[in-house]
């Protein structure tokens, strides 16, 4: 599958080396593609670079890794190429601000979500909630106690999050389903849970797990 990953940073970089593991191929994105080609370079010749739209046009299957505050006008950046596509969206709304006692501020409120804010701006894409709870050091076959963790996952089209959990099974994750895109308000927040242990102890090394009888 060709895979577009849009972000220059931990996550994209994390992701991207996960697809191109998995087999795919892979096109990062930034603003300035030059500065993304040493990856491409250590990456090998199923890697590519090229802007937000060029990556988004290129991918069958697109992931959102940028910053929250910026996604709104990434998503618009990439005008009709998201058109259709399944989008991984990993973004949190985190603040331009210092956690307080260890807690992140968000930007958006209880009743709302960036997902939301992201479908409705591009409704032609279809965006699923993935990645967002847990540190880009454990996105990829995590090794961790107790078998796969769970993925939370949420999204309008069930298609699209079937190619999602399909992807998470790859990449070591169990993903559980919490319905339309309206769960994100209670997806996104479990970023700020677990970040705590992380800015209170340095503990960044976890991750969620539901259990069933
Ligand atoms: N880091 C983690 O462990 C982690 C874990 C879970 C979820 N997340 C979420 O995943 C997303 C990516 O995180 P990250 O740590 O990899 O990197 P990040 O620093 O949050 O984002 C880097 C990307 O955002 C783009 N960007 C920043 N400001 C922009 C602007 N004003 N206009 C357009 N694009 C802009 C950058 O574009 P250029 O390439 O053009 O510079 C770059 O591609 C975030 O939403 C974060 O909350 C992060």
């Amino acid at each position: 599958m060709n895979v577009g990953v849009i972000g220059s940073g931990q996550v994209g970089q994390v992701l991207a080396d996960g697809f191109l593991k998995h087999g795919h191929d892979v096109r990062r994105g930034s603003r300035d593609p030059s500065k993304l080609s040493a990856w491409k370079l250590a990456a090998g010749h199923r890697a590519s670079t090229g802007t937000f739209a060029e990556t988004a046009a290129f991918g069958a299957l697109v992931v959102l890794a940028v910053k929250g505050g910026a996604a709104m006008e990434v998503v618009e950046a990439c005008g009709q190429g998201l058109d259709g596509k399944v989008v991984i969206d990993p973004t949190n709304p985190i603040e331009e601000a210092a956690p307080v006692n260890g807690v992140l501020s968000f930007f958006t409120g209880p009743n709302d979500s960036l997902l939301e804010r992201l479908q409705r701006r591009a409704p032609a894409a279809r965006f699923v909630k993935a990645f967002s709870c847990v540190g880009s050091g454990l996105m990829v076959n995590p090794k961790l106690a107790g078998g796969p963790p769970t993925m939370f996952v949420c999204g309008n089209d069930p298609e699209a999050k079937r190619v999602v959990s399909g992807v998470l099974e790859q990449f070591g994750w169990s993903g559980e389903d919490c319905g339309t895109a309206e769960a994100a308000r209670a997806i996104e927040p479990l970023c700020m849970l677990w970040c705590i242990p992380g800015f209170r102890h340095g503990d960044w090394a976890h991750a969620f797990k539901v259990l069933r009888p």
